[in-house]
């Protein structure tokens, strides 16, 4: 079947009508015209694969990379940088229409990586014992591919690579071992689990003038040459008396939220991740936040109905264990017994829950920055917040993930000024 390319849809493919039909083309550039072999279809949308670039795309390159069809890792490399920069902007304001709602599209610029190989500082090499196999997945599979050199891996991560390969080939890796973890840090390379010399666990990285401890299976964002703009744009004028960070990983806005507000609440569910924010903050010489190791959700109901729990002795005496309902909460909210200038909120993929995006609606700060990974979760969690009266102020893309279809997000909200507040 032949078909035209029209655009790059959000999560990657490329999007072609053909016979009434709806099909999306992996690896493919807007404008390519090509014949292309249907691998699976799902109610009206067919998936597809390219077997022939008929006519290709003044946009479509010769992926540099070997592995470039079979390693799932890279899906843009077909793509020259200004195309992909192009696709991501197009991705996230399809998003913002589609699943936001959103008629007027706001401009979206994006920031580009100061380098568009070899940037991955964190990986995650998949092993596979009995095939000797060391790399990532094939696309669309569990199969690895084994891979010897990595495009976008940094230098330090592609001489660990080499490592742990040369360990594989003399049968010296630990035969249970799935995979490996690897990030780098200012002074060498820490892997999990360990494979050779002293066990190095956990590794200091400098960004924007602060330290980070963190160990390979700790979340840590991938492109650290990014960061500092990533910082400044997540935190732009931000400052006042109270900021909440939910998702707060290792504390990389943390420490910067930190510096520019008097008191700091943070949450962060993964244990060592929790361990590690402390950590890091307490050598950055700061002392007005604390930190939570618990569910976002979960933190928000009890730090909600605490708050509404003092209000309610201080308004009426009433005892500390009293069970307040939705109403007295709400009412406490708005007597200004939880008053939060600023939100930092840094989700996985999925996005937010729904209870956490109602939760943040009843806490109602005054500013709020989503920081996402994911346009199409950033969009249905946006269209919460717009319903609930917030209004954008700004959208600005990363390009943290060069050579993939992926996208970082930094949206910055307000709450909308109602006619009776005036
Ligand atoms: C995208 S990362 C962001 C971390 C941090 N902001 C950073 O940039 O390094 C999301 C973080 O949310 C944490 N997380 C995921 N689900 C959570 C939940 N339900 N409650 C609390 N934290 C959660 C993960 O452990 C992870 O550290």
């Amino acid at each position: 079947m032949e078909v035209t390319i029209e655009r790059i849809l959000p999560g990657g493919l490329g999007l072609a009508h053909a016979g009434g039909k709806t099909i999306m083309v992996a690896l493919a550039a807007p404008g390519d015209r090509l014949r292309v072999r249907i691998e699976k279809v799902k109610g009206n949308v067919s998936f597809a694969s390219i077997e022939e670039v008929i006519e290709p795309s003044p946009n479509r390159i010769e992926p540099p990379c070997p592995y470039f069809g079979r390693c799932g890792g890279c899906d843009f490399q077909q793509l020259s940088y200004q195309a992909q920069l192009d696709a991501k902007v197009e991705m996230i304001r399809d998003c913002l229409h589609r699943i936001a709602g959103l008629e007027k599209l706001p401009e979206c610029e994006i920031v580009a990586a100061p380098n568009q190989w070899k940037y991955r500082s964190r990986t995650q090499w998949q092993y596979d014992s009995a095939r000797k196999r060391l790399g990532y997945f094939e696309s669309g599979s569990r199969r690895v591919c084994d891979v010897s050199e990595c495009a976008v891996l940094a230098p330090e991560l592609q001489a660990s690579l080499e490592l742990v390969r040369n360990l594989m080939l003399d049968n010296r890796l630990p035969m249970e071992a799935r995979d490996f973890r690897a990030v780098a840090g200012d002074k060498g390379v820490a892997i999990s689990p360990s494979v050779s010399g002293p066990k190095i666990r956990e590794m200091n990285r400098s960004i924007h003038g602060e330290t980070y401890t963190l160990r390979p299976e700790s979340f840590f964002q991938t492109n650290a040459d990014l960061l500092p703009k990533l910082i400044d744009m997540a935190l732009r004028d931000a400052q006042g008396e109270t900021a909440i960070e939910l998702y707060c990983g290792v504390g990389l806005f943390t420490i910067p939220l930190a510096r520019r507000f008097k008191q700091v609440s943070a949450v962060e569910s993964d244990r060592d991740a929790t361990a590690f924010a402390r950590k890091n903050l307490t050598r950055a010489g700061l002392s007005n936040t604390k930190i939570d190791c618990e569910d976002v959700g979960d933190w928000l109901q009890k730090n909600l109905e605490s708050a509404g729990k003092a209000k309610q002795r201080r308004r009426f005496g009433s005892p500390a264990d009293d069970s307040l309902n939705e109403g007295q909460i709400q009412s406490a909210v708005d007597a200004g017994a939880l008053q939060i200038d600023f939100v930092l909120l840094d989700p996985p993929r999925t996005g937010a829950e729904s209870r956490v995006i109602n939760q943040l609606l009843r806490l109602e700060p005054g500013r709020i920055c989503y920081v996402s990974c994911d346009p199409a979760t950033l969009a249905r969690d946006l269209k919460k917040l717009f319903t609930g009266g917030y209004s954008l102020e700004s959208i600005v893309a990363f390009d943290m993930f060069p050579q993939t279809h992926h996208v970082e997000a930094v949206v910055h909200l307000s709450q909308e000024i109602r006619s009776n507040d005036a």
